[in-house]
């Protein structure tokens, strides 16, 4: 949620820091800007809108500065406009900043600096930390930011510089991630790896409660405390063609594609089929404990919370331990009983969604043994959680998460299946799991070549304002995550259900045509399922069914099949989601909508 570049080197920053927030663009996209410290002063320049607006006003052959910063906003206080766009200055235009998160106790040190005679120009939370920098700010920066910030309720993640000190980046966070790239003479400090990789891949993880100060000579990294900090210089995996759109439309429509490679990938090392048996690396320092625990929670938001829910059933069916799910903004505040052998697994594709994180340190905080289940290598959830276990699937840049949801599944059905084989699956049965898993790529990409019967499906609905998507036993689940990929994506109404529940309520949304998506897979609530594919009809639903390949009953009920290749139930999920994925694609599409950068939304809720 918002994305912050800063570049400091001996090149001229300006086309550094823009190609920054291009790549950075997907964290949010209401309003940008861009600050260059040079000999006249600080230059800087916002604008409403995307980043091409920006670029259009900038004179890249003009500026010469090799040392800036700019910001891609998510507003979050103030409407979107070029005031309330960052960066912010102090009032007296030496300091400018960038911001990502919320200042909580904003209010009470504005009107202190109002009383002081500080004038604010925006509405914005993120102006007061600049006007407090300001305030403290002697001709020595980095003293400046740690004085405003133990003066700071909240989470941020920062870039600050000064009109006195060109050449310098002062850089600190709090709850919100922050990388730094080290390249050949030349520092990069960004809120994801992707605005990085350009340069190089060698990043460091800056912590909470750090600060650093970046020069084209190097970096020195202290505590809020002024205690100085050695950090590791790491290496990032994610290459610079994984980001690219490598020919495709939207990255949303290559993420799915990308699905039977994922998912290879996801699997890769980790399953050997030949003696029934999984390797998880990131678990190895924790299997005792796993295996004795009693209970697990699994703790996640929005899709990874779908893929979530699907793993209690893969964690109560294959290895028979107790598990419920529970949103991560309601676990972290309702007071959870952790008791002994309580196993917390919180799901994230970014490993640094606000309310996940926060379960997660509650979690930790009450004794659970604590695991990650996270795409993003080095993201804060990855290291904080006791242990872990990466999706690898690269990086997802489309807002509406895809190949994460079937890379979650993948890894949760390995956890489950490993922690079976150590409680009481037997190793037929596990060997039967790892054989039907290791044939899903294939299998999606059967799916993959049925597209235009999605695009179909699509075009066939695209008016309608209001669908029903409803599944029964491990499908259900997928029937919220498609609902929840047509909303996000087309801003269609849609609610996805446990089939059964359709009659406690939804029922009576149903008019005539009304599209309502049914998973209707062989399996053992088949029968059940084709009952409510009739009660649909009866009221004069058009049956939008995923059916398994060569069910011809379904065909007679519904108005459109979407066919899936036969798996065992557990792993139908990582089947059945893929058509709805394809039809929330094509009807946001043919609805023109901007299916990467979808309205109100951020690819990384980073603000609770
Ligand atoms: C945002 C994204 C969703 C994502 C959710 C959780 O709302 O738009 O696509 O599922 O955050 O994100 P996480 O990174 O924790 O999986």
């Amino acid at each position: 949620m918002c994305g912050i570049v800063g570049y400091v080197g001996e090149k001229a920053a300006l086309p550094a820091l823009i190609e920054g927030l291009k790549r950075l663009e997907y964290r949010g996209y209401d309003s940008c800007g861009v600050a260059l410290s040079g000999q006249g002063g600080i230059d800087v320049r916002k604008s409403q809108g995307r980043i091409s607006v920006l670029e259009a006003q900038l004179d890249f052959e003009a500026d010469r500065s090799t040392s800036g910063i700019a910001h891609t906003r998510w507003a979050t206080h103030g409407a979107p406009n070029d005031v309330n766009a960052h960066p912010h200055c102090d009032a007296s235009r030496r300091i400018a900043l960038v911001h990502n998160g919320i200042v909580e106790n904003y209010q009470p040190l504005r009107i202190y600096l109002e009383q002081q005679g500080v004038t604010f120009r925006s509405e914005t939370d993120s102006e007061v930390l600049a006007q407090l920098i300001g305030w403290f700010y002697d001709g020595d920066l980095e003293k400046a930011v740690r004085e405003a910030l133990c003066k700071v309720q909240g989470t941020y993640g920062i870039a600050v510089i000064s009109n006195d000190e060109p050449g310098v980046i002062v850089a600190a966070r709090r709850g919100s991630p922050l990388i730094i790239g080290v390249g050949r003479g030349e520092y990069v400090v960004a809120s994801d790896a992707s605005a990085i990789i350009e340069h190089t891949t060698q990043v460091i993880y800056l912590c909470d409660n750090e600060i650093v100060r970046l020069t084209v000579e190097g970096f020195h990294t202290t505590t809020l405390d002024a205690e100085p900090v050695t950090k590791e210089v790491q290496e990032v995996e994610w290459t610079l063609e994984q980001i690219e759109l490598a020919g495709y439309e939207h990255y949303m429509l290559k993420e799915i594609f990308e699905q039977p490679a994922s998912l290879s990938t996801g699997m890769r090392g980790r399953v050997d089929l030949r003696e029934g048996t999984i390797r998880l690396g990131g678990l190895a320092d924790c299997t005792r404990e796993l295996t004795h625990c009693r209970r697990i929670i699994m703790t996640a938001c929005g899709t990874a919370w779908h893929a979530a829910l699907v793993g209690e059933y893969l964690f109560e069916d294959l290895a028979r331990v107790p598990t419920e799910v529970d949103y991560a903004s309601e676990f972290r505040y309702r007071n959870p009983i952790v008791g002994e052998g309580t196993v917390v697994i919180a799901v994230s594709q970014s490993g640094e969604t606000a309310d996940t994180l926060a379960a997660l340190r509650e979690a930790k905080q009450r004794g659970a043994l604590t695991l990650g289940v996270v795409n993003t290598v080095g993201s804060t959830i990855a290291r904080e959680a006791d242990a872990g276990v990466y999706l690898h699937v690269g990086p997802e840049i489309g807002v509406a998460s895809t190949k994460a949801f079937t890379g979650q599944l993948t890894v949760l059905t390995l956890m489950a299946a490993s922690l079976g084989r150590r409680r009481h699956l037997s190793q037929p049965a596990a060997r039967e799991i790892l054989e039907a898993l290791a044939a899903i790529p294939d299998q999606v990409k059967t799916v993959l070549a049925r597209a235009a019967e999605a695009e179909a499906v699509a075009e066939a609905y695209q008016h309608r304002d209001n669908w029903l998507y409803l599944g029964r036993g491990y499908n259900f689940p997928v029937a919220m995550e498609g609902a929840l990929k047509l909303k996000e994506i087309s801003y269609i109404h849609a609610e996805g259900l446990p089939a059964a529940e359709m009659k406690h309520g939804p029922i009576a949304l149903i008019n005539e045509g009304m599209p309502v998506v049914v998973i209707a897979t062989r399996g053992a609530q088949y029968e059940k399922i084709i009952s409510n594919i009739e009660e649909v009809r009866t009221r004069g639903g058009h049956i939008i069914a995923v059916a398994t390949e060569g069910d011809r009953q379904v065909a007679k009920l519904a108005e459109h099949v979407l066919y899936v290749p036969h798996t065992m139930e557990p792993l139908q999920p990582l089947l059945t989601v893929v058509p709805l994925q394809l039809i929330a694609y094509y009807t946001a599409v043919l609805r023109g909508c901007n299916v990467d950068k979808p309205r109100n939304l951020a690819k990384s809720v980073t603000v609770e």
